[in-house]
């Protein structure tokens, strides 16, 4: 193996690719150096993944060649990529739920053993040196439907790893891991490196990037418009090649105005795990309150609960002096409650329908002529929240498996605001989201917040909970530990108030 560090191992070279007349990579160039890892980012939509896919298989690339080690390759799909070194960490998890995490592993190359029988001990066994690597524990044979997002994730970046590729692709690896997680991985992001690993890293976490980031390249529109030393950048100057801007602040002015109390949570209690305990407080009309917590603390189950698609143990909800105790979603609905899910692809997309379906299913009584359905009403209010949203899309026709990841996310927002709720419940609702749309939708909730619709907002990203919120409510082990005014609190005191029942 060479030692020289600017050795390239990649080099593409005037790759073009286009959906239809979308023109999504327009003659890219990216050299990628032995032992490095590259950070590659842009805004959702600017063609990253698909660049990504492009190299990896998935798509055959229009123009354009790919060299590794000096040679020219051209895969003619993942499986071919994975013989060949490259080996890649999609955004969308694609696992079989039913099957266990051993199976998910090694699907489609199975080990066999001198008898042609699955050999089961060897898998099992390389299984568990994987993930002692990676500081995991891991039930090997449960199925993989009873573990976390954040597991799953993992076991995927698992079976990346376990290719021994030449070079490995993550494709938002972290946007649901927890800090130790992510932890875990810059650890062995950094291991493989110094084997000699190229590693390409896909994120629109900034400070991710400056930490375990050689170089980054930026894609704006299909143009790979910047590639720099993470050392000779910065924050600023990367954000202004993504948004061909540069954006002054990363959060636009609190400015609204909360009134009386309207909901009141009272004394919580659920029957599973992870157990709400005795949950109380109030929110105010047009108010933004933040709920801050570790990954487990409850938060995600406090508003499910709130929405009635957890089973309450005790307690009550009310919702202007009555008792709004909601048995399943539907209700919650009807009394004007919405809530955004963080595992958005299982819960919140039909990915075989297009943007108007999509857009409208939660509400189809709106667009009703009499009694049909009127297609030119469900294209109306679709193209709407396209324009509110700047979802990056060809119209409202097009299906929503065509749109890049974080616009898929966009079109959930929009689905939800086409209800327009009362009581807006968003549980991590700029994750994936560039810098540039995040701004928007903090600016989109600040005047939803402003029309008097009060807004319950999960967030594991401390400046944007601090940035956005009147108040935050702090989750320690299905505890509510304490609730404080977001102007008069720091960071420090989050972290104590998440601990306060480990
Ligand atoms: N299978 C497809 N069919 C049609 N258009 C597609 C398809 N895949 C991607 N596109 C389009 O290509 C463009 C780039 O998408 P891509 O997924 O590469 O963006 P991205 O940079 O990864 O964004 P994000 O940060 O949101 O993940 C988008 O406009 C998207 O709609
Ligand atoms: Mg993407």
């Amino acid at each position: 193996m060479a030692e020289k560090k600017d050795d390239i191992l990649l080099s593409i070279r005037g790759m073009c690719k286009s959906f239809g007349r979308n023109r999504v990579l327009d003659h890219i160039n990216l050299d990628v150096k032995r032992g490095s890892v590259m950070g590659l980012m842009g805004e959702n939509g600017a063609g990253k993944s698909t660049m990504m896919k492009c190299l990896f298989g998935t798509y055959q690339k229009d123009e354009g060649h790919i060299f590794l080690d000096g040679k020219e390759v051209s895969f003619s799909g993942p499986k071919d990529a994975l013989e060949n070194g490259i080996a890649m960490v999609h955004q969308e998890l694609n696992q079989c739920l039913e099957r266990s995490v051993v199976d998910n592993l090694f699907l489609g190359r199975y080990p066999v053993n001198s008898m042609g029988v699955i050999d089961e001990g060897r898998m099992k066994k390389e299984a568990s040196d994987l993930f002692r690597k990676l500081g995991m524990t891991v039930n090997l044979t449960q199925p993989m439907r009873h573990m976390s997002v954040s597991q799953r994730q993992m076991c995927e970046i698992a079976k990346a790893i376990s290719y021994n590729s030449k070079i490995i692709v993550l494709d938002e690896p972290t946007s649901s891991l927890t800090i130790p997680e992510v932890e875990k991985l810059f650890k062995m992001m950094a291991k493989l490196r110094d084997q000699g690993i190229s590693l390409i890293y896909i994120s629109h976490k900034m400070d991710e990037v400056f930490q375990i980031c050689d170089e980054v390249s930026v894609l704006r529109d299909g143009n790979l418009v910047m590639t720099k030393s993470t050392k000779d950048t910065n924050l600023n100057e990367l954000i202004a090649a993504m948004v061909g801007r540069s954006l002054e602040n990363r959060f636009p002015p609190v400015d609204n105005k909360p009134k009386d109390v309207v909901l009141s949570i009272q004394h919580l209690f659920t029957k599973f795990e992870p157990h709400l305990q005795d949950v109380t407080f109030d929110v105010r009309e047009g108010e933004i309150f933040g709920l801050y917590g570790l990954v487990g603390a409850g938060r995600t189950e406090l508003m499910e609960t709130i929405f009635g698609v957890r089973t309450r143990a005790a307690g009550r909800v009310y919702y202007n002096g009555r008792l709004m105790n909601f048995n399943n979603a539907k209700e919650a609905m009807e009394h004007g409650f919405a809530m955004i899910t963080e595992e958005r692809k299982a819960n919140g997309l039909f990915l075989k329908g297009d943007l108007t379906f999509n857009t409208t299913i939660a509400n189809l009584n709106y667009y009703k002529t009499g009694i049909a359905l009127s297609e030119p009403k469900m294209v109306k209010a679709t193209t709407k929240e396209i324009k509110t949203m700047r979802t990056k899309c060809m119209g409202p026709d097009d299906m929503i498996s065509s749109l890049s990841g974080g616009n898929q996310q966009k079109v959930i927002f929009g689905k939800w605001l086409e209800r327009d709720p009362k009581i807006f419940m968003m549980d991590e609702p700029t994750r994936g989201i560039d810098v540039g749309a995040k701004y928007e939708i903090y600016e989109l909730i600040i005047n939803m917040a402003k029309q008097g619709k009060t807004i319950i907002v999960v967030s594991s990203e401390m400046p944007e909970i601090l940035g956005l919120t009147n108040r935050i409510g702090v989750m320690s082990n299905g505890h509510l530990s304490g609730i404080v005014n977001t102007k008069e609190t720091n960071q420090e005191e989050l972290l104590r108030l998440s601990a306060k029942y480990l």
